[in-house]
């Protein structure tokens, strides 16, 4: 097994490529719809306590980790085990590689969606549906159902994730993360802008911001955790990765923190660029993850001629989100593959585009041409969502703070974040006390309840 050589060539391109990752539907398509839908405010307020306190301590465990194996996730949680235990934790490896395959493999579908909805928008035929609900939620449910329509979609979206992996570290992850998060938050900014200043807007703000404790239920309490996680995209190995490529010199610490504010701020700015639109156009906020296919889409045909331009922005927006997440999770199951076999680089990539597009396809068609085919009673699409809301994530998540809190040596994750004793690490009580109490417990309660009460 070779260690990597590979790393990012600054701290901020490190920083934007981990953005990147970290950035994603799950922000502009997610985490919007869920605060309206779990108390606003109220909601936000549980979330960014779950950002900050428990999904940043597995962002640092995760690249401390990475960085001091220099491994991805099959060779470095076992490479810092004492012998006896390897095992074990080279199977956590394993794991971790699923989940990232799985979570890739859905991801796709969603992707696929979009890239369709990029090309609807740029070709005008999302303008001539006009502001008739009906119609427009019908568009939908004839594309998402449309068999292997969709699914070109989605394959072209894969090749260009693809095409990035095959550039390299350096001049493809970095450089893709260095040109397109610019341009994300350019995008946000100004549909934040236009979505302000529309009338009514105010009534959008205040939709998301002021707190509704009473819609905040425990169900939504477990969804920000959930939410939060999956949004730092940690759990499942891509931030080990990730960590593997950090320069030698880069504080983890405030790195980690950089990620996490980032990634929070640019959700939010996603929630203040849809809610006041939404209200403003007079619509129902609460359209659950139908609202950016369904409720976006009438809310830009309710802007006029302008409204093309803004869908065309807010298409383009969720696009480049998506890939660079995308993108993230093809890097680390290319660098696993590398790492344990004799793969070449673009073998490994070209390995798990094949395999992540075919069962991306499988899913897709689940809408349609294989709808009939249950597993669990549930639909293919139903039954990887599961898998990869209760199960998977939790899981990986709870196994790497044990790790990082029990089992790794406690000298070497001193040494990584002081960076061999030259900078001062006075957080580290609070760091190892979140990683061995508070986040395995936190995370032992959200798996028990998704598996035994979750409907
Ligand atoms: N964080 C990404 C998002 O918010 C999703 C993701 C999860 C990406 C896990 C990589 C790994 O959409």
């Amino acid at each position: 097994m070779s260690t990597q050589q590979k790393s990012f060539s600054s701290n901020l391109g490190a920083i934007l490529a981990a953005v990147g990752s970290a950035v994603g539907l799950g922000n502009i398509w997610r985490f919007p719809y869920i605060t309206g839908k779990y108390g606003g405010g109220a909601f936000l307020l549980v979330y960014l306590c779950f950002v900050f306190l428990l999904g940043s301590v597995l962002m640092i465990s995760e690249l401390v980790i990475g960085r001091r194996t220099r491994r991805t996730p099959l060779g470095a949680y076992e490479s810092l085990t004492r012998k006896g235990h390897s095992v074990v934790w080279r199977m956590f490896g394993w794991l971790c590689v699923l989940t990232c395959f799985f979570i890739l493999s859905q991801y796709l579908v969603l992707s696929g969606w979009t890239t369709g909805y990029v090309w609807h928008s740029v070709s005008g035929a999302l303008a001539t549906l006009g502001t008739d609900s009906s119609i427009i939620s019908g568009f939908f449910q004839q594309f998402s159902t449309g068999g292997w329509n969709p699914v070109w979609f989605m394959v072209i979206f894969s090749a260009l994730v693809l095409v990035v992996i095959l550039g390299g570290v350096q001049k493809g992850v970095e450089l893709a993360s260095k040109v397109l998060m610019p341009i994300l938050v350019v995008l946000i900014l100004v549909l934040c802008v236009r979505s302000l200043t529309l009338p009514g807007a105010m009534r959008g703000v205040e939709y998301l911001f002021s707190p509704d404790f009473s819609k905040l239920t425990g169900e939504g309490i477990l969804a920000a955790l959930g939410q939060a996680l999956f949004s730092l995209s940690v759990g499942m190995g891509v931030m080990v990765v990730y960590g593997s490529y950090l320069p030698a010199n880069d504080n983890i610490f405030k790195t980690a923190m950089w990620i996490t504010a980032c990634d929070t701020l640019i959700a939010i700015l996603a929630g203040v660029a849809i809610f006041p639109a939404v209200f403003s156009c007079g619509f129902d906020p609460a359209g659950g993850p139908g609202l950016v296919f369904c409720v976006l889409p009438n809310v830009f045909n309710s802007m006029g001629t302008a409204g093309i331009v803004f869908s065309v922005v807010f298409f383009l927006l969720l696009l480049v989100a998506a890939l660079t997440s995308a993108i993230s999770l093809l890097e680390c199951l290319t660098a696993c593959t590398c790492e344990t076999s004799r793969l070449k680089r673009w073998q490994g990539a070209g390995l798990f585009f094949l395999l992540a597009t075919a069962l991306g396809a499988v899913f897709t068609l689940s809408f349609s041409h294989l709808s009939e085919v249950k597993m669990a009673g549930l639909s293919l699409f139903d039954f990887v969502d599961r898998i990869n809301s209760i199960y998977l994530p939790p899981i990986c998540a709870l196994c790497t703070v044990i790790f990082f809190g029990w089992v790794m040596p406690k000298e070497a994750m001193v040494d990584e974040l002081s960076n061999h004793g030259t900078l001062r690490i006075g957080y580290l009580k609070v760091l190892r006390f979140i990683a061995r109490f508070i986040a395995p417990l936190a995370l032992l309660v959200v798996l028990i309840w998704g598996i035994f009460f979750a409907q």
